[in-house]
């Protein structure tokens, strides 16, 4: 086993790795909630000027500024609180999570340089503190932000149900629920900038949080009966989680980050991902991309072998010893080192699989999973162990062993007050770029939860079906009936085609077949794209002859939100 000296709190003494990181966690645990809520405003020691519910990313206001509020940060750090309070783990945030809802819908509504809140504004990935608009040059848009937030609103929706206050819900939190939703609906299939900020393509991170949000907020729809959205989250729920396969690398084993990266597409991105869309009742599932699934237990071994040559502090370390971890192995931000945040996430990863495993009780080793698991046993052959079989066990206590090595990594090089930076240099573990990152010490309270095996509620990852056939995002639609007064002769039937893809553009072969249950009033309803210029023609088959409705073209715009019902008669 790795020796190590836990200079957090200047033990200095080589003890067994359990102890160590029990003794760590009991010292920065307290520490690091301490460290987001000093992040807060208006009464956050650290954030002097922020807005209450405000969550400023760093106090450091020099290389680099960091004195903004971002969507994202934001919104995972809440997630993190309002687990807690949901849990009943600490019940004194309430005012607090309420002032962040707040803060957030005030947001929303602020004109920025991504639009306003109704013309693309949801997607600025950060604000001033006082939530007014950061105007500067930026990677905007970040559409992984309206998700992120609508997913930590929605867990405190959830709760509040649970606990008789519907009309809180209803009232107030879901329209700010539902302008994030309908953001993440009819955008989810545009490029975007990544969470680091840094390229403009589609993203793993994003896509996957976009699924969870659209799948969350379709449930919480239904049960607050806000029927209208769910038919469009559930569609493009289906058609997101069909994109978001396509991001496996089958070749390499790995989940490539973006799409447009001209690197490797070995990121953080993946693996944070994955921790975030953790659902304690999906198993092992592969198709969310779960933590202990073959796909993402295969993508962090690729991910974390791809630190061990590059960080002088990860020297000598091999096989199944942990590793300090960056955002990629490209980095050269602030010198390109690794993040605490990314080597804890490692660690989030590995327990929440622990979990996962404990809960079906068996280990997978799938061809995918092979080479993961061959660091903890290297004759291991590909199979379900049990949990009743000594493999099984084994397995267990070294992957254990290895996810708490991730966290001694970043004990390791926490500083004595356990102030958590962004970065630590990767040839002397000092920190690094800015201090008290909030991100940092939210990573650090959620892996120290999923350790001790507290985990957020589930979100309905488990038994998707993915679609056979990759749909795009063709814009709103709207349900348009078609009713036409025609009479036919005994085995004519009217057929509709119109000039858009859902009318079958102009074809005769592929035209809509119409019902006849309230002839001679032939009637049909398809979902047309809203606000539309639309051409189509009603057509008589009959033995196989087309007869076409005379001239002119039939024409209509199609409404921009609600259902039409036309009324015609055959020409
Ligand atoms: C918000 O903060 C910025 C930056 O400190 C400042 O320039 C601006 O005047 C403030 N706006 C308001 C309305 O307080
Ligand atoms: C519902 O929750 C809100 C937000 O915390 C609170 O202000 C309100 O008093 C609650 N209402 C009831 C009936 O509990
Ligand atoms: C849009 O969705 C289609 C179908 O899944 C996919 O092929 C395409 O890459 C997506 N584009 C973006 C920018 O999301
Ligand atoms: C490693 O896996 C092999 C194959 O399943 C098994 O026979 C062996 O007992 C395992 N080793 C340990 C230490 O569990
Ligand atoms: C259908 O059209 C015929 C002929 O114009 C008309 O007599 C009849 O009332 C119409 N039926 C309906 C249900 O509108
Ligand atoms: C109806 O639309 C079709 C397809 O665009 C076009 O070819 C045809 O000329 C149009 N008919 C009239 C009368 O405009
Ligand atoms: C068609 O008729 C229905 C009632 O049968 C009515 O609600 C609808 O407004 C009519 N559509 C138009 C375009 O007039």
């Amino acid at each position: 086993m790795r020796r190590f000296i836990l200079s957090a709190i200047g033990l200095c003494a080589s003890v067994s790795l359990g102890t160590s990181v029990d003794t760590y966690i009991a010292t920065e645990g307290p520490i690091a909630k301490a460290g987001m809520l000093a992040n807060i405003g208006p009464d956050g020691s650290k954030s002097s000027g922020a807005y209450p519910g405000v969550v400023i990313a760093s106090p450091s206001t020099t290389d680099p500024d960091y004195l903004y509020t971002w969507v994202r940060d934001s919104s995972l750090v809440f997630k993190a609180l309002i687990d807690q309070y949901t849990s009943g783990e600490d019940t004194t945030l309430r005012s607090l999570i309420d002032e962040f809802v707040t803060a957030e819908s005030n947001i929303q509504q602020v004109t920025n340089p991504s639009g306003t809140v109704s013309t693309g504004g949801l997607g600025e990935p950060k604000f001033m503190i006082n939530e007014t608009a950061f105007t500067g040059a930026w990677g905007r848009p970040q559409r992984d932000g309206p998700a992120l937030r609508s997913t930590a609103i929605i867990t405190y929706a959830n709760w509040l149900l649970a606990n008789n206050n519907a009309s809180y819900v209803t009232e107030t939190l879901w329209p700010i629920i539902k302008l994030d939703l309908d953001y993440v609906m009819n955008n989810w299939n545009q490029s975007t900038f990544d969470l680091w900020e840094e390229i403009d393509s589609s993203s793993f991170f994003t896509t996957a949080v976009q699924h969870r949000a659209l799948r969350e907020g379709s449930a919480l729809a239904t049960a607050i009966g806000q029927t209208s959205v769910v038919s469009g989250y559930d569609t493009q729920a289906a058609n997101v989680l069909c994109f978001l396969q396509s991001y496996w690398n089958p070749t390499s084993s790995y989940i490539t980050a973006n799409t447009g990266g001209g690197r490797s597409g070995i990121d953080a991105n993946t693996v944070l991902a994955s921790i975030h869309t953790f659902d304690v009742d999906a198993g092992c599932d592969a198709v969310t991309f779960q933590p202990c699934s073959d796909v993402a237990l295969s993508n962090l071994k690729v991910y974390a072998d791809s630190f061990r040559s590059i960080y002088s502090i990860n020297n000598g370390l091999t096989g199944d010893e942990a590793v300090a971890t960056g955002r990629y192995p490209e980095d050269v931000y602030q010198g390109g080192n690794p993040w605490y945040l990314t080597t804890f996430a490692v660690a989030e990863q590995l327990y929440d699989a622990l979990t996962g495993w404990a809960n079906q009780g068996s280990i997978a080793v799938t061809e995918t999973s092979l080479a993961f698991f061959q660091q903890f046993n290297s004759t291991i052959v590909t199979g379900t162990y049990p949990s009743s079989s000594t493999t099984y066990t084994s397995l267990v206590t070294a992957i254990k062993a290895f996810a708490d090595g991730f966290i001694v990594t970043d004990a390791t090089y926490t500083p004595s007050n356990g102030g958590l930076a962004e970065q630590f240099s990767k040839t002397n573990g000092t920190p690094v770029s800015a201090v008290d990152l909030t991100w940092s010490y939210a990573s650090a309270v959620t892996v120290f939860a999923r350790r001790a095996g507290q985990n957020p509620a589930s979100w309905g990852a488990a038994n998707l079906i993915v679609p056979s056939v990759c749909e795009p995002y063709s814009g709103p639609t709207v349900a348009v009936t078609f009713n036409v007064n025609a009479t036919t002769v005994y085995g004519e039937n009217i057929y509709l085609t119109g000039s858009v893809s859902a009318l079958t553009d102009w074809s005769t072969t592929t035209a809509l077949l119409m019902s006849s249950a309230d002839y001679p009033i032939w009637s049909i309803t398809v979902d047309l794209p809203a606000d539309t210029g639309i051409q189509y023609k009603y057509i008589r088959i009959y033995n196989g002859d087309v007869t076409w409705e005379s001239d002119p073209n039939n024409s209509i715009t199609t409404p921009s939100g609600g259902s039409e019902i036309l009324n015609d008669t055959w020409r």
